[in-house]
């Protein structure tokens, strides 16, 4: 496997020693965007939030630092993350306000109808199917309830992401609405809401 192609599958699912390297890494360029894409939520006490693809678990954290109230799941493929997540969030964890799980977005292991807000940054290139995956978080937002998917757009050119530029068109073919898309230092935010 080339250099590049191993790096880029730390993106997609850390492993190891690497994996953990690349996702400290990479949250030294993420942060700046993450709290950009956090300040379009509609954040509100006592919400359920689910971070899809938490990665480090650092977008949980802010969560809370944001709404002290929230309740605020993720899940991610990845054990590394899950280690390092749940790790970042220990505080939360034992107060039972952050529960992680490891999973794929493609079964998203949670009732119809259950949250109020999804988040879903640098990750959804690396979903299996992605009109399908869309489907799976619908079911699990409340009708009204708002999604954010952030992406760096230099990746959706590369030929091995082709097919995920038309997200907002996905967006709308899956049931979301009023899809706004935000532009910031090379990444795009695509909020939208259940129909
Ligand atoms: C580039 S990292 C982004 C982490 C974090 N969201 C951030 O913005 O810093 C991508 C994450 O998505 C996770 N991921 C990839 N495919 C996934 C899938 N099918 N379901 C859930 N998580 C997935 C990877 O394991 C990895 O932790």
């Amino acid at each position: 496997m080339k250099i590049i192609d191993k790096i880029l599958n730390q993106f997609a699912n850390p492993e190891g020693f690497l994996g953990k390297l690349v996702l400290k890494t990479m949250f030294i360029s993420h942060k700046r965007i993450m709290n950009w894409a956090l300040s379009y939520l509609k954040l509100d006490k006592e919400m359920k939030v689910l971070d899809i693809g938490c990665g480090d678990g650092k977008t949980i954290k802010r969560l809370l630092e944001l709404e002290e109230s929230l309740f605020v799941y993720g899940i991610d493929i990845s054990s590394t993350s899950i280690n390092m997540a749940k790790k970042e969030n220990r505080f939360y964890k034992e107060k039972g306000q952050v529960i992680i799980k490891q999973s794929g977005v493609s079964a998203l292991p949670y009732l119809d109808d259950f949250f109020d807000i999804i988040t879903a940054f640098n990750t959804h290139y690396f979903w299996p199917d992605l009109a399908k995956d869309l489907l799976e978080v619908k079911r699990v937002l409340k009708p009204g309830a708002q999604l954010a998917i952030c992406a760096r757009l230099e990746l959706l050119d590369q030929p091995l992401f082709k097919d995920k530029k038309q997200l907002s068109q996905k967006l709308r073919l899956s049931g979301f609405k009023d899809i706004i898309c935000y532009d910031y230092l090379g990444y795009r935010l695509w909020l939208s809401y259940k129909a």
